[in-house]
């Protein structure tokens, strides 16, 4: 049946080829893209809400939040309203020697929300530079102390990011295996299960003592296959590990500001971690900008006549004003009771969703954690590289909508603004799609 509708599509696609297109063919390298074989990319000329509108003026439901960061949509004009009064005022200075309320305020709030004891906010650029700067308190914490614990802790199946440090502490796969001789050496465990949960309380034990810190994605591993695991079982291995000294760092770069139903997946857990990695919905979605939170016990560490133990890290963008202020407005948004409500809202049109996907055998594990609905097509073999993705994103597009899944995993994790009538078109679109794969 895909066969069949490859001609639609390619003449679909062929419509969509502009100057634009062209124009970008000659001249990008776009993100984890294969330019041998990938189709011409779709030129966006607009974002209103969950729409995405192309130059001939097909609109497209992003039903995965444009790699999880837009969460109040597109073009919304009370954060670009703020983007563009905090530019005309102050648009960058460094950020060392200087300060600028944005920063400030948005620190402020952030600690007074945030599932912790943190009492500090370092800025970066992305959720990759956010892990960095963790993973780098965490080592130097130790080093700062004069302890020697110098690995870290994470789970399989696990992605923190791009950079070396991010790579290192993520899962070998499909996306590091041309420099894992360049990442370094860390002990790996399983997710807890109630199977292995002894197993692995046994081997924290074991290595705790050289640990330095455990970094994982509470309750979600997003890239990695949208793996959902139990705030439970966390807690228990959190509670083991963290009684062995060793520093817990939360990536909640795409669980924070309320993708898992709650603001952060944090607050589902007993055991708050010393570290905090944020970015993604930070801005809504409108500006790049990272969050290192990090509790007192852990500053404390870097203070010192001592020069040496500085926390030498920085970016030329560090708490860029801009996309501080853009962060200021979508907590407005976020915190609002009717979006909080919205949350909610996608959380139980999940649930009543996943009963459906119980009738259809080809639907294996199917799962919801708040807005996050997914589950794997039965249809070759597990992972990333399986034909579905690419298929199924192909399909959708033609249907006005855009999925991205990973491999045969499906996902569907929407802007919290979406319609209940553009719900409706994606869970059509899905039992659609499965019905094909039937
Ligand atoms: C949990 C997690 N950490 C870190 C990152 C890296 O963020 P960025 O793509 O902004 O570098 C991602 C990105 O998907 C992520 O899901």
């Amino acid at each position: 049946m895909h066969a069949d509708r490859r001609p639609i599509i390619n003449l679909i696609f062929a419509a969509m080829s502009t100057s634009l297109t062209e124009r970008d063919r000659k001249v990008i390298w776009h993100p984890y893209t294969q330019h041998k074989t990938i189709l011409p990319p779709i030129p966006v000329v607009k974002g209103k809400g969950t729409l995405l509108y192309d130059d001939k003026g097909r609109s497209y439901i992003d039903a995965i939040s444009s790699w999880w960061v837009s969460i109040h949509g597109h073009g919304n004009s009370y954060i670009a309203e703020r983007i563009y009064k905090q530019a005309t005022e102050l648009e960058q200075v460094i950020f060392t020697g200087f300060t600028h309320e944005p920063a400030v305020e948005l620190a402020e709030r952030l600690l007074s929300i945030l599932p912790g004891d943190f009492s500090r906010i370092f800025y970066s650029d992305n959720g990759s530079t956010a892990v960095e700067v963790a993973i780098k308190m965490a080592i130097q914490y130790w080093s700062n102390k004069g302890e020697k614990r110098n690995r870290i802790l994470a789970f399989h199946d696990s992605y923190h990011g791009d950079t070396f440090g991010a790579m290192s502490v993520s899962e070998r796969s499909l996306f590091t295996a041309p420099f894992n001789d360049y990442l370094f050496e860390v002990v790996f465990i399983d997710t807890p299960t109630p199977d292995n949960i002894y197993e692995l309380l046994s081997i924290v034990r074991k290595e705790g003592p050289s640990i330095a810190g455990f970094i994982y994605e509470p309750l979600v591993q997003g890239a990695g296959g949208m793996r959902m695991y139990e705030a439970g079982l966390l807690d228990q291995l959190l509670a083991e590990i963290a009684g062995q000294g060793v520093l817990c760092i939360a990536d909640e770069v795409m669980t924070g500001f309320g993708r898992t139903g709650r603001l952060f997946a944090g607050e589902y857990l007993r055991h708050r971690a010393d570290i905090m990695c944020l970015s993604k919905g930070l801005t809504g979605g409108t500006m790049a900008l990272g969050v290192t939170a990090a509790t007192q016990r852990l500053f404390e560490a870097f203070l010192s006549d001592d020069r040496r133990k500085t926390l030498f890290h920085g970016h030329s963008f560090t708490a860029n004003p801009i996309a501080c202020a853009a962060s200021l407005a979508s907590l407005d948004l976020l915190l609002e009771e009717s979006n909080l409500q919205r949350i909610r809202h996608i959380g139980l049109r999940h649930e009543a969703f996943l009963e459906k996907l119980a009738l259809y055998p080809v639907v294996k594990n199917a799962r919801a954690t708040g807005t996050i609905l997914a589950f794997e097509l039965d249809a070759g073999e597990d992972g990333y590289i399986n034909a579905v993705g690419p298929s199924i994103t192909k399909e959708a597009l033609a249907r006005g909508i855009y999925l991205r899944p990973l491999g045969n995993t499906v996902y569907f994790m929407p802007p919290y603004c979406i319609t209940e009538n553009e719900m409706d078109q994606v869970y059509h679109f899905l039992v659609h799609s499965i019905v094909s794969y039937s």
